[in-house]
């Protein structure tokens, strides 16, 4: 056995099945390989909906500078993690009255403004307390590049202000008496694999932040580049070369900082997954399998109750399988369904896959599951016992499966 297969059979034998698997040192490589190629220009901001694992949390409060939440909930979970409230920021189109109050309350780095509406809010919110509160603008540009798994903007859309109105209504904000804007936001894209389309966003986002600024007379201290870098999914995807992107877009980030009202600005990268994803394995161990009509389906324990965004069911337009293995390899490769344990047909992990000849008790790993896993999944569907979560730090390997308290 190769040594990951090593490990997740230890994981698997110790913790059981289904289970996550996050490598913390691959995770460390991923962050030492994103602040080498785009560190010189941009600070990091973890986007916690990706993975909002306390423990994980509370191991990257040293590693990383920022953190994003997009919730109450995710704010309290980082903050007893051991994040600094001031390093956060909260993003989301439908923050609740409730939710910008406590924000306000526990001294949120910045609020992200996503409409009028929460501007107003936060407001009378900070004025009756006798604060002002740090906000950043988030803007909707009106264009997306091709290549973007999902696109918040150029489109009609929840997110930001869209940049069609911005004319009219930032002065309405940038008169608030106790809102500070202190920079401004975008985030119109995900999982991009394409270091062309990645930078082409980026000289967007650009354009737009030089446009605002200059027509509202805004000198930024933080400006947040939305990241859209993706991670390979399926068979056949070609990893994102960070390289490619630091390179084509190296140029435009030196004349853009050396413009004097962008002197001083701290550039932000905010990112989930491109973190954490492809650290994390999923595991689940065939229960039993059934030949039906020429075609081999394995039944597993663990699937879209688990891990919906294997399933297909999380934003794709067309299923693809995850790449997956069956750990300790094999010989003799069939080709196999492989359906979780729900009693409904769309809980399917793979359709077609080819794997060596599953027996009852193998265990498969799905790759790239280190984000958007267990909490972008339906896991009380059925009532099935959780998933364990577990992080492997060189030789020691910790439980860490979080208690849904909140
Ligand atoms: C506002 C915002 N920031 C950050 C992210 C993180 O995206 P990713 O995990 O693709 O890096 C998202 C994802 O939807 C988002 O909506």
């Amino acid at each position: 056995m190769n040594e990951l297969d090593v490990c997740l059979a230890k994981v698997a034998q110790k913790f059981g099945t289904p289970s996550y698997v996050f490598l913390a040192d691959a995770i460390d490589g991923r962050i030492a390989e994103v602040r080498a190629t785009l560190g010189q220009w941009f600070d990091l901001s973890y986007a916690m909906k990706c993975n909002p694992n306390p423990s994980l949390l509370h191991w990257l409060a040293d590693r990383v500078d920022f953190i994003d939440v997009s919730s109450i909930g995710e704010l309290r979970l980082a903050r007893q993690a051991g994040w600094d409230t001031a390093r956060a920021s909260f993003t989301g189109p439908g923050k609740r009255d409730a939710e910008i109050s406590e924000a306000i309350d526990v001294g949120i780095g910045e609020l992200i403004l996503e409409n009028l509406r929460e501007a107003v809010v936060a407001n009378k919110i900070a004025g009756e307390t006798g604060k002002v509160q740090d906000v950043l603008i988030r803007l909707a540009p009106s264009t997306v590049p091709k290549g973007f798994g999902d696109h918040m903007a150029g489109r009609p859309s929840p997110f930001g202000f869209d940049i069609e109105v911005a004319e009219e209504e930032l002065p309405q904000v940038l008169a608030l008496p106790h809102l500070n804007v202190v920079g401004l936001h975008i985030y119109s894209g995900t999982q991009c694999l394409k270091p062309h389309a990645i930078c082409e966003n980026y000289r967007i986002f650009m354009s737009v932040f030089r446009e605002i600024c200059e027509r509202h007379d805004i000198t930024p201290q933080k400006l947040v580049f939305g990241s859209g870098l993706g991670i390979p999914y399926h068979p056949g995807d070609t990893p994102l070369a960070l390289d490619d992107v630091a390179g084509n877009i190296r140029n435009d980030l030196e004349g853009f900082r050396a413009e004097p009202r962008f002197a001083g600005t701290k550039l932000i990268l905010e990112l989930g997954r491109f973190l954490v994803g492809e650290s994390g394995y999923f595991l689940t161990s065939v229960v039993a399998i059934k030949e039906s009509r020429g075609h081999n389906i394995g039944i597993c324990d663990g699937g879209m109750n688990n891990h919906l965004p294997a399933s297909g069911h999380f934003g794709m337009v067309i299923h693809r399988n995850y790449r997956m293995h069956r750990v300790g390899g094999g010989q003799d490769y069939q080709k196999y369904s492989l359906v979780g344990p729900l009693c409904t047909s769309i809980d399917r992990i793979a359709s077609g896959v080819m794997l060596p000849t599953l027996a009852h008790g193998d265990i498969v790993a799905v790759h790239s599951s280190g984000a958007y896993g267990m909490t972008a999944s339906p896991i009380h569907f059925i009532s099935h016992t959780l998933p364990r979560e577990v992080l492997v730090e060189g030789q020691t390997i910790t439980d860490i499966s979080r208690v849904f308290d909140i």
